[in-house]
């Protein structure tokens, strides 16, 4: 079986929801300013103590009941994330001691909020090289633990959420195919300045937590998407009036709305998620998959187009029929 498929969907998000008001409150924005730059209304955040992997752990479990899959038939754990429970063990490995899984390869990736497509994308090349059969594919993120709650610029752009996929071995594709790139002349536009090699002192002197130059992400992001996504479904001699669903990474509604006016898709064939979960990072893309396969609004025989971008910049695409 050369392909990888989709068989089930999964996610999760913290009970708690904090409205764009309660930020009036912290920094000097207001509810209107949010939602007229970016189309946020609200983002979920996880309780004091509940971590990556408490996140993961939901989702994983949600897709693989609705693949009819047990735990131990998992083969591969693939997780994206940049909000790690540890530094090690890996949060995979975290997930797969939750699930009771034993044995099977687990490792996290690490490609910020490209960091699901890549996850995608390692994925299928096992199934398609034998390695796997079945492989959990989760994207979580706590970024509310890496924001300054001083600083307006970022703080009210993330939440924290999990969404996971199970991927199958089949006979058709599924996954047709996946693109994935990075260029790491942009470090400083968007970043966590310091991390564990900088040492902790460095960290402990509020260098820990997000800064990013919103407008140049901003421009870089859309022209970028726009490439990406011709460059995907000339691949395969898709045109893009075939596209069922744009399922993008969720940051920004104006990112999303231009990405959608270039590939001529009207807003009712774009998933939209922004404007309840804000940017959950790894996660954003399975959630919003999640989103729309329960509510009915994405169905099986569906080709779905994946898009992400971030911090690297990393950016990857994903085309699937589900
Ligand atoms: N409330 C009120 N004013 C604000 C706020 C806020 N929350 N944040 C910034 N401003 C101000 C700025 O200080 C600036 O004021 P000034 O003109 O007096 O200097 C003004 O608003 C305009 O700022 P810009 O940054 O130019 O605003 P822009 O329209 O670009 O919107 C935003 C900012 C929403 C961040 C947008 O640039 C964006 O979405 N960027 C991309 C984010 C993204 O896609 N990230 C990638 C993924 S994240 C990842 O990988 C981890």
């Amino acid at each position: 079986m050369p392909y990888s498929a989709i068989a089930g969907t999964g996610s999760y998000l913290p009970k708690r929801v904090m409205m764009n008001q309660e930020f009036e409150a912290l920094v000097d924005t207001s509810d209107q300013w949010i939602q007229d730059r970016t189309g946020i209304k609200q983002r979920h955040i996880a309780a004091d103590g509940e971590t990556t992997s408490d996140l993961a752990f939901e989702a994983a479990k949600a897709a693989l009941e609705s693949a009819g899959v047990a735990a131990d038939e998992v083969d591969l754990i693939v997780l994206a994330t940049t909000t790690p429970d540890k530094v090690f063990p890996s949060t995979a490995c975290l997930l797969q001691q939750r699930l009771g899984i034993r044995d099977c390869p687990a490792f996290d990736i690490h490609a910020a909020c490209a960091g699901f497509i890549y996850a995608l994308d390692v994925a299928d090349r096992f199934v398609r090289t034998g390695g796997a059969k079945c492989v959990l594919v989760v994207g979580a993120d706590t970024y509310s633990r890496i924001l300054n709650w001083e600083d307006r610029s970022t703080c009210v752009l993330f939440g924290d959420g999990a969404g996971a996929v199970v991927l199958r071995a089949s006979e058709e594709p599924g996954v047709i195919c996946t693109h994935c790139h990075a260029d790491g002349r942009f470090e400083d536009s968007l970043h966590v300045p310091s991390g564990i090699s900088a040492g902790y002192d460095q960290v402990r002197a509020e260098a820990a937590f997000i800064q990013m130059r919103g407008n140049e992400v901003f421009k870089k992001a859309v022209s970028t998407l726009d490439t990406m996504a011709r460059e995907t479904l000339a691949s395969h001699g898709i045109d893009k009036k075939d596209v069922t669903w744009l399922v993008p990474h969720q940051a920004n509604m104006r990112i999303i709305s231009a990405a959608a006016k270039k590939l001529e898709l009207p807003m009712e064939r774009v998933v939209v998620t922004v404007d309840k979960h804000a940017n959950t990072s790894s996660a954003s893309i399975p959630l919003a998959l999640d989103v729309a396969v329960r509510d009915g609004r994405i169905q099986r025989g569906d080709l779905l187009l994946f898009e992400g971008f971030g911090a690297g910049f990393t950016w990857g695409s994903g085309l699937v029929r589900y």
